[in-house]
Order: C-alpha cells, then sequence, then structure tokens
C-alpha cells in the first residue's frame, strides 16, 4: 500500500536536530508505518548552515526564520529542537495553524509557560510528543514492562542520577550558540531543567506521580562570561542538584545531577528496589538491563546483566532491528520515538508523553528549583 507523506518542518539543525533527520531517514526501513515523513525544510539561525543541513540530510529547503516554516500551508509536522526559551512560542504558533508538534524536552521554561503550551495544542487538538526519547531505549521500555507485570511487588525505593563534567572549567562561558545552556535566559534553569527532567520523566512514568520534594542546588561558579554581551555576568543555572522527593505508591526518591562529576560524560543510571525484585540501567551499557530476583534459588541468587537484544518479541523494539544478540544505540531511541509517535497518529490515538505529561515532570523540575531555593519541602 502507499504510504501517506507527511511533511516535516524541522525547526533546529543542532544535536537534536541531527538525531531527529536521522530518525526521519531512518524510521520506514524498520518499521512499517502508514506515515513516510517527507523532509520539507529545515530552519536554523544561519543561512549557510541552514542550506548545507540541507543538502546534507536531504531536505528539499532551508530557512531562517521559523514564522515562515509554520505559514507554509504544506507542512503537516513542526519539529522542535531548539533552545528551551524558543518551545513556547513556537509550539503555541505551530498549535494555531494546526500542524502537528513534536517538541524537545523540557516542555518549557517553567510550569506556567508549560501549561499555555498544553493549552494551545489540546484546544487546536493537534498531535503533540515531548521527546523524552529514554523511554525508548528497549532496556528501558523493558523495566517499565516488568514494573507494569508487578514483578518488583511494592516498590521502595527509585533511585536516577545523571552526571557529566563539561563546564567545570571557569573559562567556559555562558550564552550563544554553544553554550546556550549556561544561561538562564535561554535554559531556564540548569541541569535540572536538561538532566533531571529526562530522569524525572522516566521516574514517573515507570513509578507513578512525586507528591514532595526537597532539594539541595548549587551554582559552584557564580559569574562567567556571556558570549553575546561580552562582559562577565552572574550565572543563574544550578550546576549540581540532589533531592529527595515522595512518590503517591509510598515509595522514596533520590535524585542527583551535575556537569561538575570529574570523568563522567553523560551517566545516567537507575535504580528501583521493590520487595520481590531490583532493577538497575546504566546509558553507558544502554542495551543491558541489571536484574535481581530474590525468588531465585539461593545458591544461584544473584544480579543478572540481561543482553535487551532478543528479537523474538520478549525485548521491546528488537524485533525491528538485527537478530539476538546484537545491540543497537543511543540514536535509535530517537527512531522508536518517531515510530511509536507516527503509529499513534495514524491510529487516531494521542501520543505519549504528550505536553500535558511533560507538564506533570515541569511541574516536579519547578517543586525542585523552589525547595532548592528555600531548602524546604514543597508539594509538586
Ligand atoms: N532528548 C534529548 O536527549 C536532548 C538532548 C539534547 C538536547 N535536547 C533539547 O533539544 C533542544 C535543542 O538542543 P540542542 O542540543 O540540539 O541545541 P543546539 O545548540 O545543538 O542547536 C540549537 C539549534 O537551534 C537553532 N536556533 C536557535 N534559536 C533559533 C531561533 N530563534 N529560530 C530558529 N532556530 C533557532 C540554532 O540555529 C541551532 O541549529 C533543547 O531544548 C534541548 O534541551 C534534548
Amino acid at each position: 500500500m502507499a504510504k501517506k507523506p507527511l511533511n516535516v518542518g524541522l525547526i533546529g539543525y543542532g544535536f537534536m536536530g541531527r538525531t531527529h533527520s536521522n530518525a526521519y531517514r531512518k524510521v520506514n526501513h524498520f518499521f512499517d508505518l502508514e506515515y513516510q515523513p517527507v523532509l520539507k525544510v529545515i530552519c536554523g539561525l544561519v543561512d549557510a548552515e541552514a542550506r548545507a543541513f540541507a543538502a546534507k540530510w536531504g531536505y528539499e529547503s532551508h530557512a531562517t526564520d521559523w514564522h515562515a516554516v509554520i505559514d507554509r500551508k504544506d507542512i503537516d509536522l513542526v519539529d522542535i529542537c531548539v533552545p528551551n526559551n524558543r518551545h513556547a512560542e513556537i509550539a503555541i504558533a505551530a498549535a494555531k495553524a494546526g500542524k502537528m508538534i513534536l517538541c524537545e524536552k523540557p516542555l518549557a521554561l517553567n510550569a506556567a509557560q508549560g501549561r499555555k503550551m498544553v493549552e494551545a495544542v489540546e484546544k487546536a487538538g493537534v498531535p503533540n510528543l515531548v521527546s523524552f526519547n529514554y523511554r525508548r531505549v528497549p532496556a528501558v521500555t523493558l523495566a517499565k514492562n516488568l514494573i507494569d507485570e508487578g514483578r518488583l511487588g511494592k516498590i521502595f525505593h527509585y533511585r536516577a542520577n545523571f552526571l557529566q563534567d563539561w563546564t567545570i572549567s571557569a573559562d567556559v562561558p555562558q550564552g550563544g550558540m554553544a553554550t546556550w545552556r549556561l544561561d538562564i535566559k535561554a535554559a531556564g534553569s540548569g541541569v535540572t531543567g536538561d538532566l533531571l527532567a529526562h530522569c524525572i520523566d522516566t521516574a514517573l512514568w515507570q513509578n507513578g506521580p512525586i507528591t514532595d520534594v526537597n532539594a539541595l542546588t548549587e551554582t559552584f561558579i557564580k559569574e562567567r562570561k556571556n558570549v553575546e554581551t561580552g562582559k562577565v555576568e552572574p550565572v543563574g543555572i544550578d550546576d549540581a542538584c540532589t533531592f529527595f522527593c515522595r512518590f503517591k505508591n509510598g515509595s522514596i526518591g533520590n535524585f542527583e545531577s551535575t556537569r561538575y562529576a570529574r570523568g563522567h560524560k553523560a551517566l545516567y543510571t537507575f535504580e528501583i528496589n521493590g520487595e520481590n525484585a531490583s532493577i538497575r540501567w546504566d546509558l553507558h551499557d544502554l542495551h543491558r538491563l541489571q536484574w535481581f530476583d530474590h525468588k531465585d534459588e539461593s545458591k544461584l541468587r544473584g544480579w543478572r546483566s540481561i543482553h535487551v537484544t532478543d528479537a523474538g518479541g520478549d525485548h521491546p523494539y528488537m524485533n525491528h532491528w538485527w537478530v539476538p544478540g546484537l545491540q543497537i544505540g543511543y540514536a535509535e531511541s530517537f527512531v522508536h520515538q518517531l515510530a511509536d509517535f507516527l503509529g499513534a497518529v495514524a491510529a487516531g490515538k494521542p501520543p505519549s508523553p504528550s505536553f500535558r505529561e511533560a507538564l506533570e515532570t515541569q511541574k516536579v523540575c519547578d517543586a525542585v528549583l523552589k525547595s532548592g531555593k528555600s531548602g524546604r519541602w514543597v508539594k509538586v
């Protein structure tokens, strides 16, 4: 059967622009979908860069003003891969124009802005999704399935870390194209919105709502040169954040994120301890899930390392790839995300996580930042 074309306008040709473009290119080679994405237009700030990106990835055209993408009648899907402070205005305009929207995380700068985005997409009735791609790593999805099957029993602890080390030098500037993440105006927050948002999304998905948080945040380097103004200015972001929380199901959580953990580049790990079993996952070994089952015969009991590559149907997504034993990686989480998005749209179902679901993560981030300032417990 001929596939239905789905015309894509992608805004932002940076890191995420590449992961998303790769997913559009690959998705129909591995998944049988009703829709065929067509790369119509790539948009970014610098004309020559946008042109070169279009040539490299096969976009039909390029633009430097995102309004021009939204104004195009032939665009079905607007994909937002720009810094956080641009998400809301682009998403709200795209919703008003009746476009489907795929938006990078975090949803917004804060929950107040996120609520307006939710209102806009729900009023327009357009399919919407926020790119919490780690949900689509097969081992992470398998962990969710094992929890939903009740194998862990009552859950006591949820523990997650996301550790990096790239801002330890005081010479790293803030602002501009390469270092917008250090500028509070562009990023909204530091590690909380950038890294912990991923951990929080996965935790809410696997373990349900968080009700209360108590956070400690720190900005180790108080002033940095701003590449836009050329001046040394105060740093407004959280460089590190640790928080404790209570989940609605009675379990407790602790989360830590920093860009000052020398030696760690993108160490996202989580561990979940239940009455019957425990699960552990590590982004640096992303195709493995560590599993401990107390029901095992005691002389053989221990942590198992499950290589999540079974193509027979037991391991999520893996029947779309190679043969058992051969692993996939980071880029494929975006292919899975897109396949799920397009599959949901074809089936007339809401894609997940929607803007509304991502707003829950944003509310936790807001509560964490508020608690970090006051030093008190904050209700989400
Ligand atoms: N899902 C993930 O794991 C993940 C990973 C990295 C980044 N992100 C998110 O993706 C988004 C983009 O991050 P990135 O790392 O790709 O950034 P980047 O700095 O690599 O790229 C940003 C792009 O946005 C474009 N841009 C900036 N302002 C614009 C404007 N006003 N109009 C049009 N284009 C504009 C720039 O030209 C550039 O191409 C952020 O929201 C970030 O939080 C998500």
